[in-house]
């Protein structure tokens, strides 16, 4: 799908350790806060161009919660105006204020649902790594980008859990963000998609 002659992608943005974790074993990101601030990273040039999002149950219930957190830093118990789907096989409970659908299993319908809420702009698969996984191993992702922070926490959970091999994943930027951070970003190169485990 093309915006004046600009590819509307679907888009892997999150914070890893060097070791590759997004969040630790117990789903705490602490580690991550002192880093970095969101409010200089290249986040709100990404957001402004997403039209729809996702995320796994973990994701969704670290924003429940840390709600007094995030109302802290964004106003708001739920910090996104784009439509969001969250993949989960439980029932749970509805964010306040939040524009949200609930979705369980393939990821292609619901990235089909999401292509049409976004209109001309971008869908963002924030997390959890499997779930993006779960894109990748269906032919939707396009672009995986990643703020590696200067911190390895041993083990948690996993960035992507994957084996993408080079020349699929494609280094296009690299963008130093002081030192508690480094932005990576990569295309996914779809004819030669790797889907080995
Ligand atoms: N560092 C960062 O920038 C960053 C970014 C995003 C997230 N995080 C954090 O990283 C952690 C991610 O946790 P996680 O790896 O466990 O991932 P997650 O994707 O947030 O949650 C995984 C859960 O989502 C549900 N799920 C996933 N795919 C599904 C599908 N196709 N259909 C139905 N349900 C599905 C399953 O749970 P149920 O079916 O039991 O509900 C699964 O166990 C969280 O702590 C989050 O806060 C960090």
């Amino acid at each position: 799908m093309e915006r004046q002659g600009q590819f509307m992608k679907t888009q892997y943005y999150t914070a890893a350790s060097l070791d590759g974790f997004i969040a630790t074993e117990d789903d705490s990101l602490e580690w991550l806060f002192s880093l970095g601030d969101l409010g200089d990273s290249s986040y709100p040039a990404f957001i402004s161009e997403v039209g729809a999002l996702a995320m796994g149950s973990a994701t969704y219930e670290w924003l429940m919660r840390n709600a007094e957190k995030v109302v802290a830093e964004t106003g708001s118990p739920w910090p996104y105006t784009q439509p969001a789907w969250i993949f989960s096989s439980r029932k749970l409970p509805i964010i306040e204020g939040a524009n949200i659908r609930f979705a369980n299993g393939d990821v292609r319908h619901v990235h089909a649902e999401m292509r049409a809420a976004a209109g001309d702009r971008n869908i963002w698969v924030v997390g959890g790594g499997d779930l993006a996984g779960q894109f990748y191993d269906a032919g939707l992702l396009d672009e995986l980008i990643v703020q590696v922070g200067s911190a390895t926490l041993g083990k948690g959970k996993p960035l992507f859990p994957r084996r993408v091999l080079s020349p699929s994943l494609r280094l296009t930027s690299v963008h130093q963000m002081g030192t508690g951070m480094v932005e990576l970003r990569y295309e996914i190169h779809k004819g030669n998609y790797n889907k080995a485990a």
